[in-house]
C-alpha cells in the first residue's frame, strides 16, 4: 500500500532491520537513521530457512526535515539519548513510533515533546543479529499499537503502520497490552538473564515456586494500576510465550551474556517504582534489579 508517507527508522537493531527488510519486500521503502553513516548489505535468513539481501543505506539526519512517521525500535534507555540527539531537526509534526520491551519513556517522551503526535507499540515479532550485517528472522508475531497523543490524519498513519507492522491491532488504551507484555518481560527477562537459560527452559518444575512469587508481586502492581492482572492468566501466559520462544534466548539473556546494558530498570525497575508509589510490596522486583544492573 502507498500512502505517500515518509517512514523512517532510528537505528541498526534486529526490529529495525526487520521493519526496513519488510518494507523493502513490501515495495514501500522505509528510509533509515543512525547516528553513524552506515551503509552495508544486509544478509536476510527469513523463517522458511530461505536467504536473501538486502541494501541497507543510511540517510543524512537532514532527511529528519520530510519524515512523517519516526520509528524507535530501540532498547528502552536508547530512546530518550536517540531523540536528544536528532530533536533540533525533528518537525513537530512527525508522529513518534516506540517500540520496545517496557514502560516508562511515554511519559518522558511526552513532556519532553510536547506537539509531536505519538504512538506507543509493542511487538511479538521476533529477530536477531549473529552478525553486524546478518538478520535472523525468528518469529511471525502480532503487534499492539495506541495512540498517546493523536496526529492530525490519524487514519492514514494508522493504514501505513498496520501494512508495515502486520498484523497490528489498535488500542484505545494501550497501556493494557503494555502492562500484559510487561507482566511477561518481568518474568522471562530476569529469570532466563540470571539463571543464562534459554526461554523453554523456565517451564522446568524448579522455576515453578520463584516464577509464582514474582507473578503475585506483578500482580498486585498491576491491579493496583489499573490493569487487573490475574495471577493464573499471567501464568499460563507467560509460560505460553516460553514454549512458542522455546528456542531462543531472551534479549536481557544475552544483554546479559554480553555484557551490555540491560532493561532491568524499564521492566523490573518500572515495576518497583510504580509499587512503591502504591505502597506495595516490591522486594522481588527490587532483587533482580539489583543483581541485573551491573
Ligand atoms: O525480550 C524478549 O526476549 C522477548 O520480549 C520475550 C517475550 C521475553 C521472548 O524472548
Amino acid at each position: 500500500m502507498n500512502t505517500d508517507l515518509t517512514t523512517m527508522i532510528v537505528g541498526n537493531g534486529a526490529i529495525g532491520n526487520l521493519l526496513y527488510v519488510r518494507s523493502h519486500q513490501a515495495g514501500q521503502p522505509c528510509r533509515l537513521l543512525c547516528r553513524q553513516k552506515l551503509s552495508q548489505i544486509l544478509e536476510v535468513t527469513c523463517l522458511d530457512g530461505s536467504k536473501h539481501t538486502c541494501a541497507f543505506q543510511s540517510d543524512e539526519p537532514e532527511a529528519l526535515s520530510q519524515c512523517d512517521i519516526l520509528i524507535l525500535p530501540l532498547k528502552a534507555y536508547q530512546i530518550l539519548p536517540a531523540l536528544d540527539h536528532f530533536s533540533v531537526l525533528l518537525p513537530v509534526h512527525t508522529t513518534l513510533v516506540l517500540l520496545h520491551n517496557g514502560m516508562g519513556t511515554a511519559e518522558q517522551v511526552m513532556q519532553q515533546f510536547p506537539h509531536n503526535p505519538i504512538i506507543a507499540a509493542t511487538t511479538t515479532h521476533a529477530a536477531f543479529k549473529p552478525a553486524v550485517n546478518q538478520i535472523c528472522i525468528t518469529g511471525e508475531g502480532a503487534t499492539q499499537a495506541g495512540w498517546l497523543r493523536q496526529s492530525l490524519q490519524p487514519k492514514r498513519i494508522e493504514q501505513h503502520l498496520s501494512s508495515l507492522l502486520a498484523p497490528c491491532h489498535w488500542h484505545q488504551d494501550v497501556f493494557a497490552p503494555m502492562w500484559k507484555k510487561l507482566a511477561i518481560n518481568a518474568v522471562i527477562n530476569p529469570l532466563t538473564a540470571l539463571y543464562q537459560i534459554k526461554n523453554g527452559e523456565l517451564s522446568a518444575p524448579k522455576y515453578r515456586a520463584e516464577i509464582e512469587a514474582l507473578i503475585a508481586e506483578v500482580s498486585a502492581i498491576m491491579t493496583a494500576s489499573g490493569y487487573p492482572g490475574d495471577e493464573q492468566e499471567l501464568l499460563a501466559s507467560i509460560l505460553s510465550v516460553a514454549e512458542l520462544t522455546a528456542g531462543n534466548f531472551s534479549s536481557m539473556n544475552r544483554d546479559r551474556f554480553y555484557q551490555r546494558q540491560t532493561e532491568i530498570g524499564y521492566i523490573n525497575g518500572y515495576l518497583v517504582k510504580k509499587g512503591q508509589e502504591l505502597g506495595l510490596n516490591t522486594r522481588l522486583n527490587a532483587e533482580l534489579v539489583q543483581r541485573l544492573s551491573c
